[in-house]
């Protein structure tokens, strides 16, 4: 299928904003970003879009139903692609109402938004829209040393995140089945790549590495994560949304699984060798290790065959040569970090898009 319109939820995120460069460069369709802009958010990362015809924004928040309906009859997207979340565990532990409220609320209004709006489609138009939901392999809860996670895995959420996109995942199922929502859903592993807000792990070990901070690993570092390069994850989620099959569950992941210490430890030596500290030789000696994060899932492993050979999708970054492109990104990206750092990014926003 070949999209006219594209609404992308979420769109000035890390994963979100993956995916928008990915359109614009890649394909024809129009496409418009819905994001309330949380801490999370940055319109840095979507740079050039200011030029581009085929790029709409609307700051709105996905559990405003006016909002949302206002989009769907303004823009009139043959493809939603569902990304907006809150979506940091740690997060979720000390304040969990934001995450029941965006991702299982919002999804709800997203999903009553588009079910109306499909109805008023001709059937021609019908059977050319699809709504496909973005989610993680967390719902599945934690592995043990063997196996990994198939499309039928039952779902098991330890944390308030993965328990509010497990919420999500069956609102979307509940969707397509009750009122016959063209909807999918994929379940990706963790993503790492340029724009990630740092607080997730990769992100945070770098900044932390670059200033000579102490890197704070939780537990024994033990734990394992399937690493998949960000740009990857964009096409995987456009490649779906194309070819998928309506109601079906497609796993991504990146077949690269490490514990936490070998990656804290392989950002310590790229770290090392591409900005040398004047003071600190070997930055794994900043390595410290920090009580356990509560409900920690031990490990994560996608069995990502059945998108591979129904889509005929691949990754195509390693995780070593991901891990370097992203390491060299934030080096040479200070001023998207700086406004990170400091919400000065919120400020140009304001200046930026206050009229639009
Ligand atoms: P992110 O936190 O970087 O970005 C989320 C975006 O959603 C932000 O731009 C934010 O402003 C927007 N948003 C949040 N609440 C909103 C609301 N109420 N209304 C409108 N916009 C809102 O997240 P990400 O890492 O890019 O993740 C995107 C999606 O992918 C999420 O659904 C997440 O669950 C899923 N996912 C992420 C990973 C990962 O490793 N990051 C892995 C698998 C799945
Ligand atoms: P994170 O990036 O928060 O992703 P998720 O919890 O969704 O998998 O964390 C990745 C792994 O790294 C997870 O096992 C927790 C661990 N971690 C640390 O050891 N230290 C940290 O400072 C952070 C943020 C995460």
């Amino acid at each position: 299928m070949q999209f006219q319109r594209i609404l992308v939820t979420g769109g000035a995120g890390f994963i979100g904003s993956a995916v928008i460069r990915h359109l614009l460069a890649d394909r024809e369709a129009e496409v418009l970003n819905f994001d309330v802009l949380t801490y999370a958010a940055n319109l840095m990362s979507l740079p050039g879009v200011e030029d581009e015809p085929r790029y709409r924004f609307v700051r709105a928040n996905i559990c405003d139903p006016e909002a949302v309906q206002a989009a769907f009859r303004d823009f009139r997207p043959d493809c939603v692609l569902h990304l907006a979340a809150e979506s940091h565990v740690d997060r979720s532990l000390t304040g969990p109402a934001a995450f029941i409220e965006t991702n299982v609320l919002g999804t709800g209004v997203m999903l009553q938004a588009a079910r109306e709006y499909f109805d008023s489609l001709s059937a021609d138009e019908q059977a050319g829209f699809r709504f496909l939901h973005i989610s993680t392999d967390e719902v599945f809860g934690s592995l043990g040393d063997e196996g990994m996670f198939h499309p039928d895995t039952p779902y098991d959420p330890s944390s308030p995140y993965s328990a509010s996109k497990a919420g999500s995942d069956h609102l979307v199922r509940a969707w397509g089945r009750s009122f016959g929502l063209p909807v999918l859903i994929t379940n990706c592993s963790n993503n790492y790549g340029p724009c990630q807000f740092p607080e997730k792990l990769i992100p945070l070990m770098i900044l932390n590495g670059l200033e000579g901070k102490k890197l704070p690993v939780y537990g024994k570092g033990d734990n394992v994560r399937d690493w998949l390069y960000v740009d990857d994850h964009a096409r995987a989620i456009v490649t779906v949304a194309e070819k998928g099959q309506i109601g079906e569950t497609y796993l991504i992941g990146g077949e690269a699984e490490r514990t936490n210490l070998e990656v804290v430890r392989t950002i310590c030596a790229i770290l090392d060798e591409e900005a040398p500290h004047a003071e600190i030789s070997d930055r794994s000696g900043l390595i410290e290790f920090v009580t356990d994060r509560p409900g920690h899932d031990f490990r994560y492993a996608i069995d990502c065959s059945k998108t591979q050979a129904e889509l005929g999708w691949a990754q195509q970054e390693s995780f070593e040569s991901g891990l370097r492109r992203t390491v060299r990104w934030y080096l040479a990206n200070t001023a998207w970090l700086d406004a990170v750092r400091t919400g000065a990014y919120r400020d140009w926003m304001e200046a930026n898009y206050a009229s639009r």
